[in-house]
């Protein structure tokens, strides 16, 4: 199970690095990268102009078939607007809404999500 993010700021990226598993970073300029293997979305959480990468990579060949589920980068100041993107991707695309964050996560988050990531992975492999 891979983790595909994008980062505007690297707090996302500070994150994943925090998780230590094998990660895909979604290139901004050029999202179109055919994946090949299961993988969980971690995004940002910004408006629609800064976060279609994310579409555009998954509607690319085989990866929509891929995405597994996705997790959300936010700021809680935002009430309502929490982690918008991902929820927006989960819907729009029929898959779990895995976790969520603030910022590049505290240390429980990157255990609590690396236990998401490993029950995913399991339901993935029957
Ligand atoms: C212009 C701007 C708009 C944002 N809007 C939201 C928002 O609507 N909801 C939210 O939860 N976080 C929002 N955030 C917070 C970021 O999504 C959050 O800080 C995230 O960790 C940034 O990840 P990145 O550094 O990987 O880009 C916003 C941040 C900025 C700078």
């Amino acid at each position: 199970m891979k983790l595909v993010y994008f980062s505007v700021t690297g707090q996302t990226r500070r994150f994943i690095k925090k998780v230590g598993l094998p990660a895909y970073e979604i290139d901004q300029t050029n999202p179109f990268h055919e994946l090949n293997e299961p993988y969980i979305l971690v995004v940002p959480t910004y408006d629609r102009d800064i976060t279609e990468v994310a579409d555009d990579f998954i509607e690319f060949k085989s990866n929509r078939q891929q995405l597994k589920g996705v997790a959300g980068s936010g700021n809680l100041n935002f009430g309502d607007l929490y982690v918008y993107t991902a929820k927006d991707l989960a819907q729009a695309y029929q898959i779990p809404m895995l976790f969520d964050f603030e910022m590049n996560g505290t240390p429980d988050d990157v255990e609590n999500f690396k236990k998401v990531v490993s029950e995913i992975e399991s339901k993935t492999a029957r």
